[in-house]
Formats: structure tokens, sequence, C-alpha cells
């Protein structure tokens, strides 16, 4: 199918803007953020004029951090290859400052940094901080940041804005916590909650596929609605990040911001307009409609387990337990599954089924809204399959429907086919990386596809109980799954129970 339209590309930046990176030797800013910066660079879409100050505890000159992460982003990052000369444009706007997170000098050594670059190239006031470290250091940041007084913008037509990387608090009450202070320091039109997965074009499609379409929305409930299933699939394991991923594990990594975004975009009531404030206030009315977990429903309704050895494609790969860094006896979950009750009068009886875990047998995140069957089979035992609507998040971005069609011949024999949507065929390859799209939107001052504070806590709200199950039974047993697989027997048995099977993506 193709689509009329060009991709549109970034939003437009005219005015010059400073960031500050904050953990810029990291993982994260090395594999997405630089390269998504880069990328904007490109496009014009950064700033008119721009400097990008690292900052982190490693002692590094403007020099080696320019060639570090030019190492990095030739090898580790996720944009493509980079042209050599675009490459070095834009490292001359590179900079880096060391200091502790938690000590005053670091940031009078900071502020002092930022005056001299921003004089230097005449960059004004816009004032971009975006912080990329280790969690624990957040608190330390935000603190720091207000003491040293750069919280406010330096005048009337100039802003300061923040980027937090999930995850934000590691439970409701850290969360709340880290929320007061971040708003004791930045008001909240400042804050710039990030989930990389609102970035992604697919993800945000989900919005325009229902509420730009008149054809869906009237399906889109209980009468016709039988479940929903969401699969967010990994085929990586927990990689260099086994020490993180001990006291993290899938459910504070994935279910809390991932694939409850996917799934408040996929039940939300439709806003207003699409716009900061509508789409955030309906989906924080979706989360806070989602039935609470207790010990007894966590029993039939929520399963953990941890990746065992076996084989990714036909390469062999350790279990989880043998990883760097990972405890051999540990109890910390690689995949999570979890059958979810909306309670609103749309969702009333709708069971959605999330699941989420690394080294699965496909890199593959979808939605599947599964229709009721017709209400009077005419055409009993010819093999009807209900109808599907699948939407295809990544890596092969598009949407598909399933139906029941007449196999030609004499007979009345019928067949499942499906009619297919390719973001590629329809509107090209998709080039923009997510945490690009999400970078420019801030410096544009559009907040929609980040989180509020409130958001962040509803979804701790629903995690929360989980977390104290498992925590009070440290002792018992977590299922294991073979590397390459599906996950455990027991989350097959979750929708067996109910009289129904996963979808997996193929
Ligand atoms: C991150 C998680 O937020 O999302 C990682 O911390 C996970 O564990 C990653 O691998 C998945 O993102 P994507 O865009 O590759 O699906």
């Amino acid at each position: 199918m193709a689509a009329q339209n060009k991709p549109s590309g970034y939003g437009n930046v005219v005015e010059p803007c400073t960031v500050v990176l904050f953990g810029a030797s990291g993982d994260l800013a090395k594999r997405k953020v630089i390269p998504a910066m880069f990328d904007l660079a490109q496009h014009k879409a950064l700033g008119a004029r721009y400097a990008i100050i690292g900052f982190s505890r490693t002692a590094m000159t403007d020099e080696s951090f320019r060639s570090t992460i030019g190492e990095a982003a030739k090898t580790i990052s996720e944009v493509g290859p980079i042209d050599p000369q675009q490459w070095s444009e834009f490292a001359a706007n590179l900079y880096y400052s060391p200091g502790d997170y938690g000590k005053p000098e670091s940031y009078v050594a900071l502020a002092k940094r930022l005056k001299e670059i921003s004089e230097a190239k005449q960059l004004g006031g816009n004032l971009l901080f975006y912080i990329s470290t280790p969690p624990e250091v957040y608190r330390d940041i935000v603190e720091q940041i207000g003491k040293a007084g750069l919280n406010k913008p330096a005048s009337p037509d100039s802003w300061v804005r923040i980027i937090i990387e999930k995850p934000f608090g590691r439970d409701l009450a850290s969360a709340e916590d880290l929320n007061s202070k971040v708003l004791s320091v930045f008001d909240e039109k400042q804050v710039y909650r990030i989930d990389h997965y609102l970035g992604k074009d697919t993800v945000q499609n989900l919005l325009v596929l229902r509420f730009g379409n008149g054809i869906f929305e009237p399906l889109w409930n209980r009468n016709y609605v039988d479940h929903v299933q969401i699969t967010a699939g990994e085929t990586l394991g927990v990689e260099r990040r086994g020490g993180f991923y001990e006291t993290t594990g899938a459910l504070r990594d994935m279910i809390q911001s991932h694939v409850l975004q996917l799934t408040a975009l996929t039940a939300v009531e439709p806003p207003a307009s699409f716009d900061a404030v509508s789409v955030l206030d309906e989906k924080l009315k979706l989360l806070q409609s989602i039935r609470p977990f207790n010990p007894e429903l966590m029993a039939q309704s929520v399963v953990r387990a941890q990746y065992a050895a076996g084989k990714i494609g036909d390469k062999d790969v350790p279990g989880y337990r043998q990883e760097q860094g990972v405890d051999p006896n540990s109890h910390t979950e690689t995949f999570v599954a979890a059958k979810v009750e909306i309670d609103n009068w749309r969702w009333a009886g709708v069971p959605f089924y999330l699941r989420t875990g690394k080294r699965l047998a496909k890199r593959s995140t979808e939605i599947v809204i599964q229709f009721r069957c017709a209400p009077h089979m005419v055409f009993r035992n010819k093999g009807i399959e209900p109808n599907r609507l699948v939407l295809n998040i990544q890596p092969d971005e598009g949407i598909s429907v399933s139906f029941s069609a007449k196999r030609p011949g004499t007979e009345m024999n019928i067949g499942n086919v499906t009619m297919k949507f390719s973001y590629e065929e329809g509107f090209g390859k998709a080039t923009r990386p997510a945490y690009a799209t999400l970078l420019n939107d801030c410096v544009r001052g559009d907040a929609t596809l980040f989180d509020s504070g409130d958001n962040v806590e509803a979804a701790w709200s629903l995690v929360d109980p989980i977390l104290d199950v498992w925590n009070a039974t440290k002792s018992a047993t977590v299922p294991q799954y073979p590397s390459g697989s599906w996950g455990p027997a027991e989350s097959d048995a979750l929708l067996e129970r109910d009289g129904r099977h996963w979808h997996n993506p193929r």
C-alpha cells in the first residue's frame, strides 16, 4: 500500500541552545543520545548554533571527549554510517567539564565553562540539561543545579529545561521523592521525563490510527474487541549491564515504562486535542483505571521468569545467572507476562495480556487487537479464525488486518488472509531515531510525548504491589525459559486458562 505523503522530518529550530549532558561517558549517551544530537545537528534541528557540554566523573579534556565519543559513534551508535567530515564539524561543538555529581564546586566549574562557551559562540541563554546517569545520582544533580542557580532562565525570552531519563524512581515512594525534589528546583513545564518508546513513529501512529480515521474507533471497545496482546520481545540478553539489571529487572525496566505506555495509548479515550495537557490527562485517567494487583490477583495473572542457556539464531548463549555481574542464585526476572483488566466503560471484561522479555525468539514489539467472532456462525467448521489487527511497532513497522476469505473452488472452504500496510513501502525507510525526535520536541518546547509526574507515579502504583509480593517471596523458584523461545510454559498457561493463546510474532 503506497502512502501519499513524504516523511515530515524534524521541526525547524531557529534559536541557539546549549546542552549539558550528565553521564556523558556512559553507554546510553554514546549509543543513543549523542548520535541523536548528531542527527539533529545535520538537519539544523538542534539549534541555529549549539554547544554540547559533557559532564561526568571520568577525567577527560574536550579533545579526549571528542575522540572517545567519535569512536563510540562509529562503532556502537544506532544511527547508521557516519560521514567523517560531518562528524568532525559536529565534534567541534562538543566540550567537556569533569565533575562529581554531588559536589557544588563541580557546578561552579560547569557554570564558568557555560558562560565562556556561550559568550564565545553567542549562544544566548537557552539551556537544556539532560540527565543520562545511573538513577542514584538524579537527585544530587537536580539539587546542585538549583544551588548553582542554573535552573532559572537568564532572561525573559530564554528557557531552561531538563530531560530526565527512565527509570524515574525505582518504586512509588522514590518516584514521589524524586518528583518533589525536581519540582522544588524546576517548574513542571521545564521538566521532560523521557520514555524513548514515545519517540518511535509507529507508537505515535497508534493515536493517528485510532483518532485520525473514522473506521477503527467505532470497533475499539468491549462490544467488538475480545482481548488485546502487547509483546515487547528482545533477542539481546543483559549485555554489559548485568550489575544494573540485577537491581532492576524486566518489570521496572520495561513494564513500568514502555509497556504501560503502549497499553495507555492503545486504550486511552480520545483527547480533546493533540497537545501535552490533553494527552497526558487522558493517559493518567487510563492508568488509574487499570485494576490494581493484590497477592490473590497476582497469583493468577502475573508470571516472571529468567532466561536459561539456549540459542539465538545459531549462536549458543549463556543463561542469565551465568552473565557477568549477575548473582548465580539471582531472582531478578528477565521476563514478565501479566493479564491486566481496565475497569472503565470501554474496556470492562476485555483482558490486556502484556509480556516482555530478553533473549526471546525474535526482536519484535507488537500490539494485537483480537476481535470477537461473528455473532452467528453461518460457516461452521470451515476454519474461520477471529479477525486480528496487528500493529508492528518494530522492527518491521506496519499494520496488518487478518480476515476470512473464500478459497477458490466449488467447495465452500475458507482461508485466513492478511492485508498489510508497511511503513517502509508507504513512506520510505524511517530515518529518525526516537531519541532525536524527542530531543527535537524538547528544544521546541513540546512536551506532548513526554511524561508528567502524575503519570509516572500512576505507573509505579501499578507495579509496586507486584514488587512487594516478589520481595516477600525471595525464596520462591523463578521459572526458567530457554533463550530463543517465547518464554516459560507458565506464560502460555496464563492465556490457556482463558481459552486463548499468544500470537507470536513471525
Ligand atoms: C530500555 C531498556 O529502556 O529499552 C533496555 O532499559 C531495553 O533494557 C531497551 O533493551 C529497548 O529499547 P528498544 O528501542 O531497543 O526496543
